[in-house]
């Protein structure tokens, strides 16, 4: 890491950084446009799914319904915009974009973690010399193949819900599975994966170095794979193809995103790949007409000082006095992954950042009003229309990138990105801790500039 991090002129902001407050970060090499080569990778990146369908329709019962889709809602969220305080029409239209009920894992990481193990087994079957290209890929469910991924490893690092969602993938077709876990890890998750038969090691430490830990151990076995979620193409690519998906379900709401009517996605991020994929995905189909921003816990801003920073210069939130704790245990990362960096550097309109009670404010908001099942990381999309036009940064940015007239018709989709699987009283301790607060949330209190 930079022991002497150097930020460039324009980051006044840094100060509010260093403090932990709230910020918002607009990056000034942001330039909205087509992007042929983001549209290349989204098509590769959905043929993958289709191919990969039957086979995870005959994997798990749940996909019966989407013919092996793993898919989410989009839904308009009328009855939250009082709560956070988005009732006036400049706020154009409020959609949540439910990933916290996706199936098979539960959030948001079974886009990227059940495509990355399964592209794994379909090469490692092809390279074996028992699935031909043209060989009906169901037969990766069938007992010789489970024979065959049960004397093969995938070692991954998580936070918690990746670790659930490959461990879940790919113990269903018979691998074993070693998950090492940063000191974040919530117990629950932990346990589910413990019951799937995954080997759960805890470490101590962050996030980034549980990741090392079991880089490190999967590179002294020839047997084992590893999911890297510092470094994955593949995970990157499972996650664009959610742009796709909310594509249709625009256009079957009749919403025609273009120049007049603009579309903001505001994307939880801890290490960036989950929201870097989708934010990826978004340029491929709407072009210059989506603006993506990322949302991070004011202690755990990674992305925020990475890419103010610049992407090609590694640095930490330890770098800046910060200290990675949040009960957004999803996204209490130190640092980003270099490679949503290097994607990310002109693509990636801004960050923001949240303090945690705000996250618990809107997982007791989302229940109370919707039943939404929302996990504290999930929630922190709530706060994006918030910046972008409450904010003088904000309307700096809308100025100079958005239409005069094209922001009050505008379409803001607050990824929801986790919740579905945690335990009922777990839950109920998020939504007290949320109902026990002031109803104001402290963005309006406390914009750190
Ligand atoms: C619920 C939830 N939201 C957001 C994220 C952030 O995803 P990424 O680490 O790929 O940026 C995670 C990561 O585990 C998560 O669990």
């Amino acid at each position: 890491m930079s022991s002497n991090p150097v930020f460039r002129p324009d980051d006044a902001i840094l100060g509010a950084v260093k403090q932990a407050r709230p910020t918002f970060w607009c990056n000034r090499d942001y330039r909205p446009s087509l992007d042929l080569s983001a549209q290349e990778a989204l098509k590769d990146a959905i043929t993958n799914w289709e191919m990969l369908a039957p086979l995870l329709e005959r994997l798990f019962p749940e996909l019966k319904t989407s013919g092996g889709g793993i898919a989410s809602d989009l839904i308009e969220v009328e009855d939250l915009r009082d709560g956070l305080g988005y009732a006036d029409p400049r706020f154009g239209r409020l959609f949540v974009k439910a990933d916290h009920a996706l199936p098979v894992a539960g959030s948001v990481k079974a886009r990227g973690g059940v495509f990355e193990v399964m592209m794994h087994a379909v090469m490692q079957a092809r390279a074996a010399g028992f699935l031909a290209p043209d060989d009906d890929i169901t037969m990766l469910a069938s007992q010789a193949a489970h024979d065959f991924y049960s004397r093969r490893t995938i070692a991954v690092g998580s936070t918690g819900n990746l670790g659930l969602s490959v461990g879940i993938a790919a113990r269903t077709l018979g691998y074993a599975v070693v998950v090492h876990m940063s000191a974040e890890a919530k117990k629950w998750k932990i346990e589910r994966l413990r019951r799937f038969g995954a080997k759960v090691v805890q470490h101590q430490g962050d996030y980034n170095l549980a990741v090392a830990a079991a880089r490190d151990a999967a590179s002294r076995d020839p047997l084992t794979y590893f999911v890297d979620d510092e470094d994955s193409e593949l995970l990157f690519s499972g996650y664009s193809a959610a742009a796709q998906e909310l594509a249709s379900q625009l256009k079957d709401a009749d919403i025609e995103i273009g120049p007049q009517r603009p579309l903001f996605l505001y994307l939880p991020c801890g290490i960036g790949g989950a929201p870097g994929g989708i934010a990826y995905g978004a340029r491929g189909v709407f072009g210059p007409n989506v603006h993506c921003f990322f949302a991070e816990p004011v202690q755990a801003p990674s992305a925020l000082v990475q890419m103010m920073h610049g992407a090609e210069k590694p640095i930490s939130i330890y770098d800046v006095g910060l200290t990675n704790k949040t009960e957004a245990d999803g996204m209490a990362v130190a640092t980003m992954s270099g490679l949503v960096a290097r994607h990310m550097q002109d693509r990636l309109a801004g960050v923001y950042t949240v303090g945690d009670d705000d996250l618990f404010r809107w997982v007791a908001l989302a229940f109370n009003c919707l039943k939404m099942q929302l996990e504290p990381s999930a929630a922190i999309g709530f706060g994006g229309p918030h910046f972008l036009l409450n904010t003088e940064q904000g309307r700096t940015f809308c100025k100079t990138h958005i239409a005069p007239s094209a922001m009050a018709n505008a379409v803001h989709v607050v990824w929801t990105t986790g919740g579905s699987f945690v335990p009922d009283l777990k839950f109920q301790d998020f939504v007290d801790r949320g109902d026990a607060l002031d109803l104001e949330s402290e963005l309006m209190k406390d914009v750190g500039f």
